[in-house]
This record gives structure tokens, sequence and C-alpha cells, in this order.
């Protein structure tokens, strides 16, 4: 039998319940399709920092580069603030993306049928909205002293933007690349590389937009995009902004991608509120599972069999608080995705 290594990271807040949930899922398909998972945990962020005084302390940086996917809850802490940058919980996660070299993250958004109502936006905008943002993840902004440089060479702007085609040819075949190209010369390079890579992928349709359109349209007409590529701060903005359409961040996975071991970890934070109670939702820790078996262990079966798992529990009415109140615990909604991702009713 296949066994993969995976670094599993709980981190801070709300991720080590949800990541809890997730193990329980990834073991459940592990059993059903045959693959074993030698699963071993380390800290990071404030958990790091509590552990070693680190936010990537030594251990877990030596355990990520030699596992075959690493699982990641959330990182931050707000007692830690104020603390000096090499000791903020974030600076942690920033340092892990950059080790890994996972330079294109994939945050996809759809909207389950049942869950329109949950989505502020009338339902016949939400009709139609399945995208993928496709946001570079390690290079982009850098800090010097109070001032901060926006740069990016023409070599990474490719190797994300050959992802976002290589997306789209198994999509909808429609790229839409955002950037400040009327402002911004970083974005006029962008924006030419893109169109460069482009050529390589005849069957896929490429248009440009502004970050400012682009944010309007994915509120105005957002069924119109299928998938968003674009550098590391507008990804960040507009992937939680398109978190809107789904109904709740606390569905939402996402995947980092790089040469080596891919990172995948849902998309909402810590929510240090929620901590403890069992409140959180589950469910974007678990399709973060259903990500990193497609994307970093190339099992699609078994990650369908949790995609699927997740839609029928939806389905049969889970919800945790965040989409519904009161809401129900998320033990009981990973117990049903659980039973279908194990019973195959999927
Ligand atoms: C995210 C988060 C991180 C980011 C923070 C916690 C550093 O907002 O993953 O989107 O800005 O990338
Ligand atoms: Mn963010």
């Amino acid at each position: 039998m296949k066994t993969y290594s995976i670094a599993v990271l709980p981190g801070d807040g709300i991720g080590p319940e949800v990541i809890a949930q997730a193990v329980r899922v990834l073991e459940a398909v592990g059993e059903r399709f045959d693959v074993r998972f030698a699963l071993r945990t380390f800290p990071v962020g404030a958990a790091g920092v509590a552990a070693a005084k680190d936010p990537l302390p030594g251990e877990t940086r030596a355990a990520v580069v030699r596992s075959d996917a690493v699982l990641l809850g959330a990182v931050g802490d707000p007692s830690l603030d104020h603390a000096p940058r090499e000791l903020r919980p974030e600076t942690g996660l920033l340092a892990l993306r950059k080790l890994l070299n996972v330079y294109a993250n994939l945050r996809p958004v759809a909207v389950h049928p049942a869950l329109v109502g949950a989505s502020p936006l009338k339902p016949e905008r939400l009709r139609g909205v399945d995208l993928l943002v496709v946001r570079e993840l390690t290079g982009g902004l850098y800090p010097t002293s109070a001032t901060n440089t926006l740069a990016y060479t023409a070599a990474e702007i490719e190797r994300v933007a050959r992802v976002a085609f290589e997306a789209a040819r198994g999509r909808r075949r429609l790229v839409t690349s955002v950037d400040k190209a009327n402002v911004l010369e970083v974005s006029q390079l962008w924006r030419e590389t893109v169109t460069r890579v482009a050529r390589n992928y005849p069957t896929v349709r490429l248009e440009h937009a502004y970050v400012d359109t682009a944010a309007m349209r994915l509120v105005s007409d957002p069924a119109t995009f299928d998938v968003v590529l674009t550098e590391n701060m507008f990804g960040d903005i507009l992937s939680d902004e398109a978190a809107v359409l789904a109904g709740s961040l606390g569905l939402l996975p996402s995947a980092s991608l790089g040469e080596g071991p891919g990172l995948f970890e849902p998309v909402h934070g810590s929510a240090p509120s929620l901590a403890g109670k069992d409140v959180a939702n589950p469910i974007g820790a678990i399709a973060t599972v259903a990500l990193l078996l497609r994307h970093g262990l190339k099992l699609a079966d078994a990650a369908d069999a949790v995609d699927g798992a997740i839609a029928a529990a939806l389905d049969a009415g889970a919800r945790t608080q965040d989409l519904v109140r009161p809401g129900e615990l998320g033990a009981r909604i990973s117990q049903l995705i659980l039973a279908e991702a194990l019973e195959g009713r999927s």
C-alpha cells in the first residue's frame, strides 16, 4: 500500500479543531481508497512561538521540506499583535510559503445551490458562480523600512500564469488577468508577460481587467469569471471578496503549489473568538483535504469522494453558525461528511 507523509501544522485559534476534523476525513478516504497517510504534527504561528520562540521552528522547517504535502490550519493570535515582526504568527506563514516556494495559490469559489440564501447578494447574481482565483503567492510587495516595493520578474509572472492557463483548460477556458496597468509599470510587465504565455494556450480566452473594475464585477456579475489570475496582494483582497459569494469564508479551501510539496490550508483565519467551542465550520479544512488529494497527491478519485461527501452533507442540511443561527457543532458536520466519504454514497 502506498504511504504518503503529510506534515500537519494545526497552528492557532480554530486551526487545531478544524484540522482535527479534516484529518478524520483524510484517514477515512485513505481506508476507502487503499492509501496510507503517515501524519506528523508540528507547531507554526503562535504555537511555534510558544514551543520554540519562533513562528516557524527549525523542526517544522525540516519536516515540511521532507513531506509529500503540508496541511495547515490557520495562524494568528491577538496576544502577538504588537510583537516584533520576527515573532508574529503571520511571519511564520510567509516564511513557510517562501521555504516551500509555493508561488501559485489556488482559491476556488463555487456556490452550492442549497447555500444561495447564505450570501447577501441576490440569488440571480449567484446563479452559475464557479470561479478560481490563482493568486501569485511568493512575490510582490516587499518591505524596505517604511516604504514597500511591488516587484516582479517576467519569470515569476510566467510560472504562475501557466498554472492559471492549465487550470482554465480543464474548466470553462477563460482567464481574467487582474492588474493595475493604467498606473503601475510592474502591471504593464504583468500584462505583457501574461499575453505572451497565452499564446501557448490557443484554446483559452484571455481578458485583462483593472483591479478596481474586477472588484466591482466580482459582486455585480460574478458568474462571468472562470479563472482569475493576479498578483499577491490583489489576490489576497479579491479572494476574500469572492468568499462572500459562497456564503461564508468558512467553506473555502486553498492549495499553494510550487515545485516541491504543496501547502494546503483553509482560506479562513484563526478566528480566536470561536476557538475551543466546536462552532467553527470544518468544511473549509475538509475541502482543503480534497485539494491536497487532488493537487498534492494526484488522487483524483479520493478527492472527488471528499467533495461529494461535503456536497451531500450540505444537501442534508448541515450548517454551522456562520451559515445559519443557531448552527450545529463542527464535529456533527464532519460526522455527516465522514459517513458519506466512508460509505461511498457520494
Ligand atoms: C491569507 C492571509 C495571509 C496573507 C496573512 C495571514 C499573512 O490573509 O492567507 O490570505 O496575507 O496571505
Ligand atoms: Mn487573506
